[in-house]
């Protein structure tokens, strides 16, 4: 039987019914794939995964990450959490190591693109607990965003290069930073990747992110004037979905072609969510007969 969906709006995001036992059962996996890919993201509601029923339904639907581990400069481990379910929460005590990065989720981001080649296919949110004011989730389609450029604005940034890093992710959001917090996060690596992806579907989407620091092709002032162009086009109303958590939801969004963040929320809020991450299955990759500029 087909699923029941509901886009929830227009050009992203759609809810999805299914009974926890045939999600669990992952009878509809492959439509789940699908429907995430075509709508970036998915909202099932009423669900109360415990930790292990996420990762099943986290294993259902691609690689479950776990275990990838990066040190610091300062000793300290950036861990993918238990058997893959990383608490995020800006608690120390619930997440001593990870904490102090997480606070960065509240500008818009893709995840990994800073650490990795191939980034996240896809990364899955389910509430423990739920802050008492804000803390929605936003996405925001990059493929659409892409799609509705100017075809000469298309061609001039299919030709572009971004390194992405960790500092440029997390400075904005703080940048009242320590000279050492900022050695830190720069210790982490880098990494640069097409302005532009071109899936092996053949669609085609902007990767963007917070974490862009710099279009390599561009002198910095066109870099940075450029980069908050197209994050200003990116995130415009009709691109974006906002998510109001309730207890019980899960949300799964295609990281290759969506941004999020995290809306603010009170502070020393006991706001907690479980995560599984999905490893990415193809490298970001150019697109595949640029035409010349003239
Ligand atoms: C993340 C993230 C947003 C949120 O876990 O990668 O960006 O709403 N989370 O907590
Ligand atoms: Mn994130």
């Amino acid at each position: 039987m087909a699923l029941e969906t509901i886009d929830l709006t227009p050009r992203i995001a759609s809810q999805v019914r299914i009974a926890k036992r045939d999600l669990l059962a992952g009878s509809h996996a492959g439509e789940i794939r699908d429907l995430l890919v075509a709508r970036g993201a998915i909202v099932i509601r009423d669900l109360f995964l415990d930790d292990e029923e996420l990762r099943t339904v986290a294993r259902s639907l691609g690689d479950l990450r776990v275990g990838t581990a990066r040190r610091g400069s300062d000793g300290k481990v950036l861990a993918e959490g238990d058997g893959g379910v990383l608490k995020v929460s800006l608690d120390p005590k619930v997440n001593p190591d990870y904490a102090r990065f997480l606070f960065g989720n509240q500008l818009w981001h893709m995840d990994g693109t800073y650490l990795e080649t191939i980034p996240p296919f896809a990364t899955m949110l389910t509430p423990f607990a739920l802050s008492k004011e804000g803390g929605d989730t936003q996405f925001a389609n990059t493929y659409a965003a892409f799609e509705d450029l100017p075809r000469p604005m298309q061609r001039r940034l299919e030709t572009l290069t971004v390194r992405h890093s960790l500092p440029a992710a997390l400075f904005p959001a703080k940048r009242d930073c320590t000279a050492e917090e900022f050695a830190v996060w720069a210790s982490y690596p880098t990494q640069v990747h097409p302005l532009v992806w071109q899936h092996r579907s053949g669609r085609k989407s902007l990767v963007l992110s917070t974490a862009c620091a710099r279009i390599l092709e561009l002198d910095a002032t066109a870099s940075h004037d450029l980069l908050l162009e197209l994050m200003a086009h990116a995130t415009q109303e009709q691109y974006v979905y906002s998510h109001k958590w309730r207890m019980g939801d899960l949300a799964i969004w295609d990281n290759t072609g969506t941004m999020h963040r995290v809306l603010p929320f009170e502070e020393g809020s006991a706001r907690e969510m479980h995560r599984c991450t999905l490893n990415g299955e193809e490298p970001i990759a150019a697109v595949r007969d640029v035409e010349v500029v003239a």
